[in-house]
């Protein structure tokens, strides 16, 4: 199967780099500097570089947009309104943020459209290094014909998908975010703990990886319900009140942090199911102090 890229960065080689090692036949390489597009072009060792990303578009009937999330849709558009979309062509983003929606012009070249997203960060390609697709998750949407060609993409580059609706792509990268970023965001607010706590932030870190991990463990065994222990679980309102006093006092910054992570824990552990109703009382009233 023959394909072309537009937007020769980080994902843009290595996707085509790796796909052509696996049947697919790169054809034709555009970029906004033509001399990324060369790069990629002699990275893989097929196919030729186009100035203009119509060209690519009219000779290849599989064509990922990798460029920046940011100019996607407007690529698209100027392609389309040149009919540079073969009929039937099978129009793909890889935004993670973006659904396939934003390439609603090609359908009026007859084109089908659909996003695939690496649940995965990449590095600009390096010759000789292993596939950072092999092994990682893929999240695949668009219509019918589009999420087919995807499965085949995605099994072809040795990674795992799953599927999921178009109008669903913005909670699923949220939960990304949550899952990654906003983890970061509540490690380091115990780390600043444990810096007023006088343990140097050089030991900070390997004192929790344990714990880190250890919690990582139980949600992967026993589910996010489950996995909850400590205070609130417990219902143990005299702690949680001491927390706060000291975070009021040492650490005012995060005080509000701590009591919205202490209301949704509250939520959790109800549904454990083991908390009284009087211990939910006294720290739904602590949360909301
Ligand atoms: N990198 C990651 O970790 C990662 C992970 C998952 C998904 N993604 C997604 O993959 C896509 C590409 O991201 P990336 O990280 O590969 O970005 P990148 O390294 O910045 O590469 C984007 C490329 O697009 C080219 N470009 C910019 N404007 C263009 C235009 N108007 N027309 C044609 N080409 C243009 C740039 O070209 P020049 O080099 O010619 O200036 C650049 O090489 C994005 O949708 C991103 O959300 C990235």
């Amino acid at each position: 199967m023959v394909f072309g890229i537009i937007g020769c960065g980080r994902l843009g080689i290595c996707l085509a780099v790796f796909l052509s090692r696996q049947g697919f036949e790169a054809k034709a390489f555009s970029s906004k500097h033509l001399e990324s597009a060369k790069t990629a072009c002699e990275f893989v060792g097929t196919g030729r570089v186009y100035e203009d990303p119509v060209d690519v578009a009219k000779s290849c009937p599989i064509v990922f947009i990798t460029t920046p999330d940011t100019v996607i849709e407007s690529v698209c558009e100027r392609i389309a309104s040149k009919n540079g979309f073969q009929k039937d062509a099978m129009v793909f983003h890889l935004s993670g943020a973006l659904s396939s929606s934003i390439l609603v012009s090609a359908k009026s070249n007859m084109a089908h459209v659909g996003s695939i997203h690496p649940l995965q960060s990449f590095a600009p390609y390096e010759t000789g290094q292993e596939s950072p697709f092999k092994g990682i998750n893929i999240s695949i949407e668009g219509d019918a014909a589009a999420v087919e060609l995807g499965k085949e993409i995605v099994n072809a580059l040795k990674a795992n998908f799953f599927t999921i609706p178009t109008d669903a792509k913005t909670v699923y990268h949220a939960a990304a975010v949550v899952a990654s970023n906003y983890l970061v965001t509540v490690e380091h607010f115990a780390l600043q703990l444990l810096k007023a706590a006088d343990i140097s932030e050089e030991n900070a870190y390997e004192i929790l990886e344990p714990l880190i991990m250890g919690t990582l463990g139980n949600i992967k065994a026993r589910g996010s319900i489950d996995a909850l222990t400590g205070p609130v679980a417990r219902g143990d309102d005299e702690i949680v009140s001491r927390h706060l006093v000291d975070i009021d006092k040492k650490l005012p910054q995060f005080s509000s942090l701590y009591r919205l992570l202490g209301s949704h824990t509250l939520d959790i552990a109800k549904q454990q199911g083991q908390i009284t109703p009087d211990a939910v009382k006294k720290l739904s009233t602590l949360f909301t102090s």
